[in-house]
């Protein structure tokens, strides 16, 4: 197959979704993704789909604060995070800009004509933008997940998709908490770990849920990051946030994680019945708050500068 994924083989097919797997692609030559669109796209990039993250000692996520842009330039924001440890993440520039809308659908068609049985029924995409020396700590995301690198160098660390790296209370953690980042994690992981290097051109798919971290290794970083779910996938999701419920608010052990059945009906409906409750609301708040912003020339201005 040839197309947007410029090798995509039988072999590949196999392996999707099993195995991590670097394929190709190509767009880096698509205009979408020049320097003057991506400043144009941050200086109209709606405040509510983006997030502006400055960074903290190696593997100490406390140390994260989330900023605002303030209004900055594309390019004041562009140079700031070239020489900064800063990363922006506009969350859903598929769903904020029809020409990423357009791109995605095109590529997710691709994906399922070379691939009869991939029953991917949603997607978003992101742009994240990211300072040469940045990384993205250990973390798992419960929907299906690429990366394809535009710009700049990354390594990704990809850890299994099971104990101890990554278990069931983790995984309702989670979902119940919309923080992806505090699992345990230990160096020692790292020898369990496949590593890639991931060029401009080049794009990482791996199993549902595997954990993973991602250091910069060259120049600014400008990546696309995939969400996909199916029906398997969202009802994962579910029993993830139910036993997540029944854990942390009402104190019970989930035993079982079955996505089927009269035990999976009775979790869909207790968190369709929680899931927007106060209690789950606060719980979400207090782990997030606004913390610095972007001045004119591209400083980090308020908390952050000061510590
Ligand atoms: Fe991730």
């Amino acid at each position: 197959m040839t197309g947007i994924l410029t090798r995509f083989s039988g072999r590949d097919a196999l392996l999707w979704g099993h195995q991590p797997l670097k394929l190709t692609h190509d767009l880096g030559q698509q205009a979408l993704f020049s320097r003057p669109a991506l400043a144009r796209l941050i200086e109209t990039y709606p405040r509510e789909h983006y997030s502006l993250i400055a960074m903290g000692a190696k593997h100490d996520s406390k140390l994260w604060q989330e900023g605002d842009l303030g209004g900055a330039s594309g390019e004041t924001v562009l140079d700031a995070i070239t020489q900064g440890r800063l990363w922006l993440n506009l969350r859903n520039v598929s769903g904020v800009d029809a020409a990423h809308g357009h791109l995605l659908d095109e590529i997710f068609a691709e994906l399922r004509q070379a691939m009869p049985g991939f029953d991917a029924n949603k997607w978003q995409s992101g742009i994240l933008i990211s300072s040469p020396g940045a990384q993205v700590y250990y973390h798992a995301d419960l929907p299906g997940q690429l990366l394809w690198q535009i710009a700049g160098k990354k390594r990704v660390w990809l850890y299994p998709n099971d104990a101890p790296f990554l278990t069931a209370r983790h995984l309702e953690d989670i979902a119940l908490f919309d923080l992806e980042v505090d699992i345990p994690y230990a160096p020692w992981y790292d020898e369990h770990a496949r590593v890639f290097d991931l060029a401009p051109g080049e794009m990482l798919s791996w199993p549902l849920n595997a954990p993973h971290r991602v250091e910069n290794v060259e120049g600014l970083s400008i990546s696309m990051t995939v969400s996909f779910s199916s029906p398997a996938i969202r009802r994962r999701e579910v029993v993830h946030l139910a036993n997540g419920l029944l854990r942390h608010r009402f104190g019970i052990a989930p035993k079982a994680a079955r996505i089927e059945g009269p035990g999976y009906f009775a979790k869909a409906v207790l968190q369709k019945l929680l899931r927007d409750s106060h209690w789950v609301r606060s719980q979400r708040k207090a782990r997030r708050e606004v913390a610095f912003q972007l001045d004119a020339g591209g400083q980090a201005a308020g908390r952050m500068a000061a510590e």
